[in-house]
């Protein structure tokens, strides 16, 4: 292999390696929206439709403070105040986010 070639090829891994990662927390965040929203809120299509990008945005600001509150009266409150939303709050705003109702995007679930 000429020189040329395997750093043209190192590059190839790197970017590949940036794409994946970038996509891979939509990934998680519509595996845990299945798993943990998908009973009250509909198939994920329908549940990032329930907000524009912006509103998911303040939705998931400051730890998700609104998101929370607004399940503090729902029995999967106790969700939402444990480690599993934290552990999850990322990935879910990057799903939520990216198919949010304008973002023009339609998730595959
Ligand atoms: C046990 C049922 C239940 C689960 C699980 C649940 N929710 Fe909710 N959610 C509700 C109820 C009830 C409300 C408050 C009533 C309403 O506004 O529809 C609510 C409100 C909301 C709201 C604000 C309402 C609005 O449209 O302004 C959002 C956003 C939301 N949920 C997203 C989620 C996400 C994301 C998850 C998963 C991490 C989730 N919910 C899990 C029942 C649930």
């Amino acid at each position: 292999m000429s020189k040329t070639t395997s750093s043209l090829l190192a590059i190839l891994l790197a970017v590949g390696t940036m794409v994946s990662t970038a996509s891979a927390d939509i990934k998680k965040g519509q595996k845990a929206y299945l798993k943990t929203c998908k009973n009250c809120h509909g198939n994920g299509t329908k549940g990032a439709a329930m907000h524009t990008q912006d509103e998911w945005e303040e939705l998931f600001a400051n730890g998700g403070a609104k998101i929370v509150k607004a399940h503090a009266k729902d029995k999967s409150s106790a969700f939402f105040n444990g480690d599993g939303f934290k552990s999850q709050a990322q990935d879910l705003r990057d799903f939520l986010f990216e198919y949010g109702s304008d973002s023009g995007n339609v998730p595959t679930c």
